[in-house]
């Protein structure tokens, strides 16, 4: 099973890059995760550029959404919601509706921010957005607070009850993308 990961944050030593780097370690035999770097590179969403061929970034990027069986998406919380540029992708992955790539897509949010909350509204907007995407949004929530606490000073996750969260999260998931691999 491969799943695509997407970080919502863009800088370097982004906490939330470093979760999904933990996640991947954490993943059971078969399951390869693969994080992807191309967010950057989506444009802003203009429907006039949304046509057949797209963007070739947002092109891409919907090749790799559909040949995935599942996508985690880990975010920071950016005043309340979800970050610009992660909003900006799902809107151009969200198109079109009734086809998107994302449509019965398993996925699964997890969150971290440098806040005690852990960056729950976040994650509860980003389920809401793929929910209205159409895709399969697993029961997981993972929401990691005081998250620069959690990594040491080479990035790797030290806390064994977030490693625990991740263990339970990549689960889940797998559970959930697993009928459509029966199906297949
Ligand atoms: C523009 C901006 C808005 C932010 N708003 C919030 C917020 O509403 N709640 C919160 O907990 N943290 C907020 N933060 C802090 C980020 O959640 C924190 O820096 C987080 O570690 C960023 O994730 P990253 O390490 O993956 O880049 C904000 C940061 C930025 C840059």
């Amino acid at each position: 099973m491969n799943v695509l990961a997407i970080s919502g944050s863009l800088r370097h030593g982004s906490l939330n890059t470093r979760l999904l780097r933990a996640l991947r370690e954490e993943a059971p035999a078969g399951v390869e995760v693969t994080i992807w770097d191309g967010l950057k590179e989506i444009p802003p969403y203009d429907a006039d550029d949304d046509g057949v061929p797209g963007p070739p970034a947002v092109d891409a990027f919907r090749r790799l959404v559909r040949g995935a069986d599942a996508v985690v998406f880990a975010t920071p919380e950016y005043n309340s919601s979800i970050p610009g540029a992660l909003k900006n992708a799902l809107d151009w992955g969200s198109r079109p509706l009734a086809t998107n790539a994302f449509r019965n897509k398993p996925v699964a949010v997890l969150a971290s921010s440098a806040g005690a909350f852990g960056a729950v509204w976040a994650a509860a907007e980003l389920r809401k957005v793929l929910g209205a995407m159409g895709a399969r949004v697993a029961d997981v929530e993972l929401a990691v607070g005081h998250a620069s606490e959690k990594f040491d000073e080479n990035g790797e996750l030290i806390d064994g009850d977030v490693r625990q969260g991740l263990r339970d999260a990549i689960a889940a998931l797998v559970a959930e993308a697993t009928p459509n691999l029966a199906a297949a």
